[in-house]
């Protein structure tokens, strides 16, 4: 199976909206499980990274039940888990498998995780050794998953330093921390994602913050909440760089999360000159969104530093394409972290080159000399089964003149399974099997 996206004869138009935020999702689901009485999710996203997510729930002792994009949960409250040993499939989803962990730490029985192969080679020690040092029994298979879980007897809280800034880390710390006994402080080398400091808020839990430091006192008790999940901004990235590098776009994408730790690509691609403006912003359930305009500009290049990376971690394979069209160069450093994704991302990125892009892939980064806008030549290229590889090649596809061919494109289904037939209903020229179209 193959999709091969081309570039459209005018420009991409439209209203469009995108899937739920996949982060902001998993975690509502996991605080409802741990809270008592019930709680309401709506925007759930139906990728798969979530459904795994959904699926664990419900082996732990949760209610879980789905009607279309409305998750309601009936929470077990600190009790939640089995005390019979419970095996997890948590398919592709690093953040399901690390989040999992910390919950298992704390919970009353043993867990195992696995995942797919690409989970398989992804890092669980630095998700393992926090858990240990909280007293749970954490073995992985060579440092991979999978992954077996003993819960703490007792599980304590630890104060723990990240070497590497990791939203998955620091939420897995927390979720144990809030059924270990005194309290846990986790600090990050830069500050990740916060979504898991906002939702145990909004769940009722106290915690303190300050500065890249986060403090929880364990025992809590979590209420369950109403949650609504707004559109995921990495799903959105695509789109937007999409409007910007087809002459004559303008997209409107409704109803988008822009929490500060997620909105570095936005700062990026404004320095790079993209004219994209926030109408009607507004906060629900302590998450603010907004609708993004986005309109085709000639883009510049930039350097974004290592201090950027957290903020824009998964929109980097993005941003590489507008980089590879825009004027100048770009450069992006400390983002090694893009080696132990879905895919080596780093690596998969070098096939920009075959497309007629020319980027030198670095060992914590790239160098892309822009085009100033000349299309690129095209070509096939492989998604290493990365829904967001496959996804930025696609965008890039829209620039060349023989547009992209991406092979085994279904990868997207794991965070946006209406990708293509979105970019279609925007005036982009798509064709091939296994996209829905
Ligand atoms: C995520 C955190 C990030 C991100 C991933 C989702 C999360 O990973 O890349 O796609 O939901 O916590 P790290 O926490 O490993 O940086």
């Amino acid at each position: 199976m193959s999709v091969r996206v081309a570039p459209p004869r005018g420009g991409l138009a439209g209203t469009v909206s995108v899937p739920g935020d996949k982060s902001i999702a998993h975690r509502a689901l996991l605080l409802g499980a741990l809270a008592e009485g019930t709680t309401a999710i709506t925007g759930v996203p139906d990728g798969a990274d979530v459904a795994a997510t959904l699926g664990a729930l419900g082996l732990l002792g949760a209610g879980v039940a789905r009607d279309g994009d409305v998750v309601r949960v009936t929470g077990a409250g600190a009790a939640l888990g089995r005390a019979e040993p419970v095996a997890i499939d948590c398919g592709n989803s690093g953040t399901t498998m690390r989040l999992l962990a910390g919950l298992a730490a704390g919970g009353p029985g043993p867990v195992t995780l696995d995942g797919d192969a690409s989970l398989r080679r992804r890092p669980m020690e630095r998700v393992a050794v926090p858990l240990r040092r909280m007293g749970a029994e954490v073995e992985t298979t060579d440092g991979h998953a999978p992954l077996r879980v003993r819960p703490g007897r007792p599980l304590r809280g630890v104060d723990v330093t990240l070497p590497v800034a990791s939203a998955q880390v620091k939420s897995a710390v927390l979720l144990a921390g809030l059924r270990a006994r005194g309290t846990t402080r986790v600090t990050e080398p830069l500050a990740s994602r916060d979504h898991t400091e906002r939702l145990l808020v909004h769940f009722g839990a106290t915690l303190a913050r300050d500065g890249t430091t986060v403090t929880l006192a364990g025992g809590q008790r979590l209420r369950g909440a109403a949650v609504s999940v707004p559109g995921d901004l990495s799903s959105a990235a695509f789109l937007i760089v999409a409007a910007l590098l087809v002459p004559g776009s303008t997209l409107r994408i409704a109803d988008v999360g822009i929490n500060p730790t997620r909105t570095g690509a936005l700062a990026i691609l404004r320095r790079m000159g993209a004219p994209i403006t926030i109408e009607a912003p507004r906060e629900v359930a302590g998450e603010p969104r907004a609708d993004l305009v986005v309109r085709a500009a000639r883009l510049c290049g930039t350097t974004i530093p290592a201090a950027e990376v957290p903020a824009a971690i998964d929109e980097l394979p993005v941003l590489a394409v507008a980089a590879a069209l825009a004027e100048g160069t770009t450069t992006l450093v400390g983002a090694e972290e893009l080696r132990v994704k879905e895919s080596d991302r780093l690596a998969a990125l070098a096939a920009l080159a075959q497309l007629g892009a020319r980027i030198e892939v670095r060992p914590d980064g790239f160098c892309i000399h822009g085009s100033a806008g000349r299309p690129l030549r095209g070509g096939r290229v492989a998604a290493h089964g990365d829904h967001r590889i496959a996804m930025a090649f696609a965008v890039a596809g829209l620039a060349a003149v023989d547009g992209v061919e991406i092979a085994d494109p279904a990868c997207v289904g794991v965070s946006f399974p209406g990708f293509f037939a979105t970019l279609a209903a925007v005036g982009a020229p798509v064709a091939g099997d296994g996209w829905g179209g």
